[in-house]
Order: structure tokens, then C-alpha cells, then sequence
């Protein structure tokens, strides 16, 4: 019988190597999360306890149990069109402000989960296309990274169940951009899918690959992490931004003693911030 059980010892260190590697801060009562995630990677890979799964993945050169333990770690809630105003808001007036450029608009879903944030934003450029064409000459891409490998599948899977299409999508939008599978899941239209690429990040590491960008979507994950390291992200961001970049983040994440380098503009409903020029 596999041993489930977490001794505190075991927890600790284990907060600690998840917060090193991934920025998930685990508050101190959080064993049931870790029994519950952690648990199917004993039989997988055929160790005896969960404090084995641990002590294990904790090992450099075991990468690969590594890698699917702080996959397991990551919380993966998401939506179409999330709260809705940032996309309102791209498709009245920010994409319009930045398509003056002569070059493509650069947009960057950091954290990306399943890949509905960027396809929602793919969606709103193309409806925006739809309603003023000739307004976006020179495009948009998007860039959609995640640290977990199994959202990244799915991400370019593009195949949504019916549960997740429930969340946040027009019938309207799912006929337009969706195909009907034989299973019963609809999958992302090919020119919905062809605007994003999909690439894996640690936002802890190093940015500098990445490029620059016109807009950032960071939303529903820095509230995991603790203030010194969404402070170095903020910085990283602004670093990735181009002058006048814009940054939104979820709803319940705000920028307030973490970084000066940006400003909040209300908007009603909502707020976003942009770089300082
Ligand atoms: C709650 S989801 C948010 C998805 C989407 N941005 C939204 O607002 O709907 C958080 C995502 O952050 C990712 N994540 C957690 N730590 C990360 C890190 N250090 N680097 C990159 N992504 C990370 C998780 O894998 C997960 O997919």
C-alpha cells in the first residue's frame, strides 16, 4: 500500500524548493494540496511514498519527475474573455492606438494556462478586423508561454469539452471560431490558432529571448508568489515592455509597493497600467 503520508519535515523543504523554482508559495496549511496533486506520480513512476515522490523530485538529475511534480503544483483556473474589459477595451481602443507603428503589435499572455486568454485575444483581433478592416495593416502576434508542460499540450491541442466552452464564450464566438469534433469537443479554428505561438517560461528566469512587446497579459498568477519575486517580474515586465507598453493584470492583483515604473490608468470598470515613457 503507497504511503501518503507528508511529515512536516518533508513539507517544508518542499515549500521551499517549490517557491525556488516556480514562485508558488504554499501557505502552511496546504498538505491535502500537495497529497491530492502529488499523490499519482508515486504509482507513475513507481515509488513507495509520497515523501519518496518528493525527495526525489528535489534531485537536479532527475528532471523529468522534477519537471511533472511543480507541473502538478500550478493552478490552472482560467476563462474565455477573463472579466471581460481588457479585451473590451483592446478591441475599442488600444489596439487601434498602437497599429500606428508600421510593424506588428506584439502581444505577450504570460502564464497562459489552457490557452483561453490567448485565444480570446486572438478572437478580439479578429473581430476587430471584422469591424474596421484595414485598421490593423501591419497585424498583431501573440506570444502565449506557461511554465506547465501539460497546459502547453493543451494549449496547442486547442480542444475545449463542453465545460470549458460553457465558461465565457457567445454561442455566437463558438461558431465563428470553433469546429465541431467527433468526440464532442470543438476545436480553435486554424486562422484563431495560427496568430498564437506557444512557447514554455519559467517567469522566474530570464526574459531576454523573448523579445519586446506592445502589450502584456499577466493575470491570475503573480497573486501565488511572494513580493520580492512579483517585484522582480514587475521589473521584468517593464524591461519587456516597449515605452508606453501596457500591462494588465487579474483582477485582484494590483502593482501598489511593488514597482514605480508604471502608471494605473482607471478605466472603468477596471484599471490597467502602462509604462512610463
Ligand atoms: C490561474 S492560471 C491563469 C491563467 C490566465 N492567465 C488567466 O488569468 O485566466 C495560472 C497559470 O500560471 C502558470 N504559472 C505558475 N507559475 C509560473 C511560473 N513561474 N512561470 C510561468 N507560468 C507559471 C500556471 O502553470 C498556470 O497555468
Amino acid at each position: 500500500m503507497p504511503n501518503k503520508t507528508l511529515a512536516e519535515s518533508d513539507y517544508s523543504q518542499f515549500k521551499q524548493f517549490l517557491e525556488q523554482h516556480s514562485g508558488i508559495v504554499l501557505g502552511d496549511n496546504k498538505q491535502y494540496l500537495v497529497r491530492s496533486r502529488l499523490a499519482p506520480l508515486m504509482g507513475k513512476y513507481d515509488l513507495p511514498s509520497l515523501s519518496a515522490v518528493i525527495q526525489q523530485s528535489m534531485k537536479p538529475m532527475e528532471r523529468q519527475l522534477r519537471s511533472e511534480v511543480i507541473d502538478a503544483m500550478t493552478t490552472n483556473e482560467t476563462l474565455w474573455f477573463r472579466d471581460r474589459y481588457p479585451f473590451e477595451l483592446l478591441g475599442s481602443e488600444l489596439l487601434a492606438e498602437f497599429a500606428h507603428l508600421g510593424r506588428p503589435i506584439k502581444i505577450w499572455s504570460a502564464a497562459c494556462s489552457s490557452g483561453q486568454e490567448p485565444y480570446s485575444l486572438a478572437m478580439t483581433v479578429l473581430e476587430t478586423q471584422q469591424k474596421k478592416p484595414g485598421s490593423l495593416p501591419a497585424g498583431v502576434t501573440i506570444l502565449a508561454t506557461d511554465l506547465s508542460p501539460t497546459m502547453l499540450e493543451r494549449c496547442r491541442a486547442a480542444e475545449y469539452d463542453n465545460l470549458a466552452l460553457g465558461r465565457g464564450l457567445s454561442e455566437e464566438r463558438k461558431r465563428q471560431f470553433f469546429e465541431p469534433m467527433p468526440s464532442g469537443t470543438m476545436r480553435v479554428r486554424d486562422n484563431v490558432k495560427r496568430m498564437v505561438t506557444f512557447r514554455a517560461h519559467n517567469l522566474l528566469e530570464s526574459y531576454a529571448a523573448l523579445g519586446k512587446f506592445d502589450i502584456i497579459f499577466c493575470r491570475n498568477v503573480l497573486i501565488y508568489f511572494a513580493p520580492e519575486a512579483k517585484a522582480k517580474i514587475l521589473r521584468q515586465f517593464a524591461a519587456a515592455l516597449n515605452p508606453g507598453g501596457i500591462l494588465f493584470l487579474g483582477a485582484s492583483e494590483s502593482l501598489a509597493g511593488l514597482t514605480d515604473e508604471f502608471d494605473m490608468v482607471r478605466c472603468n470598470p477596471g484599471i490597467y497600467y502602462r509604462k512610463r515613457r
